[in-house]
């Protein structure tokens, strides 16, 4: 397989944090979790505590650290947050060293459906403000997607197989 760098992209409870472990040990590659990162550098606990405390500006300001750290990753599948794509910035790092991008899509009936503890997103916590998010976001998925996923009623498992023949065909 000749890529080295694939970056899950996607709205909240796409799936991208349950595939990329799945995707990465069929490649032997190793999954980065972007918030998983974030939160180690900034010494913080979870996401929702770092919106609380010090707002959604500071969180996109970590984020896009994590993406700069990415920049030259090799042989990684990276787990994405879904706001990643609002700094064309962010992108550009995560594209960088030859990523392919895919974009795991679901309707937002199915990614309601699977964020069910919204206290650890805050974004989803008003439904209206989440489905005006879901809206304004996927164009912007679609036009960063080297692959798209469909993947409502699938499981990880499936969606996992699914990209790695995409990525052989
Ligand atoms: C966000 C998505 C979250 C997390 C943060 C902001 C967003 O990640 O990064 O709450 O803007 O969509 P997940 O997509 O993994 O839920």
């Amino acid at each position: 397989m000749l890529h080295k760098k694939l970056i899950l992209i996607g709205f909240m409870g796409a799936g991208k944090s349950t595939v990329a472990p799945l995707l990465a040990e069929a490649l032997r590659f190793e999954a980065v979790d972007a918030d998983e990162r974030l939160l180690q550098i900034s010494g913080y606990t979870s996401i929702a505590e770092i919106f609380a405390q010090k707002g959604e500006r500071a969180f996109r300001e970590l984020e896009a650290r994590v993406a700069t750290s990415l920049r030259d990753s090799s042989s990684v599948v990276i787990a994405t947050g879904g706001g990643v794509i609002h700094q064309p910035e962010n992108m550009h790092h995560l594209i960088c060293n030859g990523g392919v991008v895919v974009f795991l899509r679901a309707s937002f009936d199915e990614v309601t459906r699977r964020v069910k503890d919204i206290s650890s997103r805050p974004l989803f916590k008003e439904s209206t403000r989440a489905a005006a998010l879901y809206h304004e976001r996927m164009p912007i998925y679609c036009k960063y997607a080297d692959l798209v996923v469909d993947t409502d009623g699938k499981t990880a498992k499936d969606v996992s197989s699914e990209i790695i023949s995409l990525l052989q065909g």
